[in-house]
């Protein structure tokens, strides 16, 4: 008989299972928003990314279903071939506006954009300097370029300048962070990275998956929100937050939009958009100039829900957006948190190793514009009663 050349995955989940870390998936029931049904029980859902509600808006409902109706539910190819079509064309011109460049390019998510676009741009004889916190597809994206590597500190632009000083002058060089770390909801150190960017003459990059539609005017993201247009060469964002839909993007010059269309290989490699997510993206714009007092409302409910945890005394990190993680050390306590919230009403994910480092184990917390009042109540109430009866409060 054949053994099995996997059984040590299975010897992995049981160790996983032994220290508490083993997860098994929500299932939602119905629509992605702030209250709603996962795993037949009902709660404020305070784990999704749907920063604006704009999953379940009526605009982009109607707009993708014109666009099926009329286009058909797929591409039918890689952009490079035959599945380019001349609503994918309108979303990057759209998105060029939005991010005021010259061009932008679409992916099929944030990851593929980010990952698929510093491999491209970067080859083993240069050199990336980035962020430790920075997301996974920005790591897997340097080790695909095969680039070296080197890490400063959280934030840490002092460091980031310091080891930038020590390359020789002649190395091509990209500087990257996030715009809204994603596990911490702080901004990076922007300013000061372009500073050093422009000193040293590298490559400035910034990822705003989290960023865009949530800061700026009209949540154009943080070079908005910074004034640093201009200052960045490569933004990245991401349809699939704030803006509900699905997809990432790059946002430039024309010169590294066209480049990316030749040698990015997510672009070349995999499939486009169907029609609906192109246009449902499209009328998420459209809301954004028209409803902007949607982002108002999102920043009252952070405010609210996040000085809420602080007032209860929870350990809410550094965060500075809707983002906002109670951080518990442990990871065995953090997932306990979040299954007795979620027995009690509250879906917050808990977070361990190696998402975020072992000491450093939370739940995370994102509230929409969506939230009334009475559901951020409820659950600031149950994260009372929760961290008590855990001895964390
Ligand atoms: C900081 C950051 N960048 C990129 C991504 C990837 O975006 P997407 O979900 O569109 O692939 C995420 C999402 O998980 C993220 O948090």
């Amino acid at each position: 008989m054949r053994s099995d050349p996997l059984g040590y995955l299975s010897t992995e989940l049981d160790t996983l299972k032994l220290q508490g870390l083993y997860r098994t998936l929500r299932v939602l029931e119905g629509e992605q928003k702030a209250k709603t049904t996962f795993d037949h029980r009902q709660v404020v859902n305070l784990s999704s990314n749907n920063y604006l509600g704009l999953t379940t808006h009526p605009l982009l409902r109607e707009r993708a279903l014109e666009a099926t109706r009329r286009l058909g539910v797929g591409s039918g190819s890689v952009r490079s071939i035959a599945g380019t079509m001349d609503i994918h064309m309108e979303l990057e011109r759209r998105l060029a506006v939005f991010k005021n460049t010259e061009a932008v390019v679409v992916f099929q998510s944030g990851f593929a954009a980010n990952a698929g676009t510093v491999a491209a741009v970067l080859s083993k004889d240069d050199v990336v300097i980035s962020d430790e916190l920075n997301h996974a597809s920005i790591i897997d994206g340097c080790r695909l370029s095969r680039a070296a590597i080197k890490v400063f500190p959280h934030k840490d632009a002092a460091a980031a300048r310091r080891i930038v000083a020590e390359l020789p002058a002649a190395q091509r060089k990209l500087l990257i962070t996030d715009g809204v770390f994603s596990m911490d909801g702080d901004l990076g150190a922007l300013p000061a990275l372009c500073d050093i960017a422009e000193e040293f003459g590298c490559i400035m990059m910034v990822d705003d998956a989290h960023a865009s539609g949530v800061f700026g005017r009209n949540g154009r993201g943080t070079i908005d929100h910074f004034s640093m247009h201009g200052r960045v060469d490569i933004q990245v964002g991401t349809l699939s937050k704030a803006i509900g839909a699905l997809g990432g993007y790059v946002a430039g010059s024309r010169a590294l939009v066209e480049f990316l269309y030749h040698r990015a290989r997510p672009f070349l490699f995999s499939t486009s958009h169907p029609p609906a997510v192109a246009a449902a993206c499209i009328a998420a714009l459209d809301v954004l100039e028209q409803e902007p007092q949607i982002i108002e409302r999102l920043w009252e409910n952070t405010r609210f829900f996040k000085s809420g945890l602080q007032t209860l005394g929870f350990n809410t990190g550094l965060s500075e957006s809707p983002i906002t993680p109670v951080i518990v050390g442990d990871g065995a306590l953090a997932m306990k948190l979040s299954d007795r919230l979620f027995q009690e009403g509250v879906f917050a994910q808990g977070i361990a190793f190696p998402t975020v480092a072992r000491d450093k184990a939370r739940v995370r917390t994102i509230v929409t514009a969506t939230h009334t009042r009475d559901e951020l109540q409820f659950a600031l109430d149950v994260f009372a009663k929760v961290g008590r009866e855990l001895s964390i409060l």
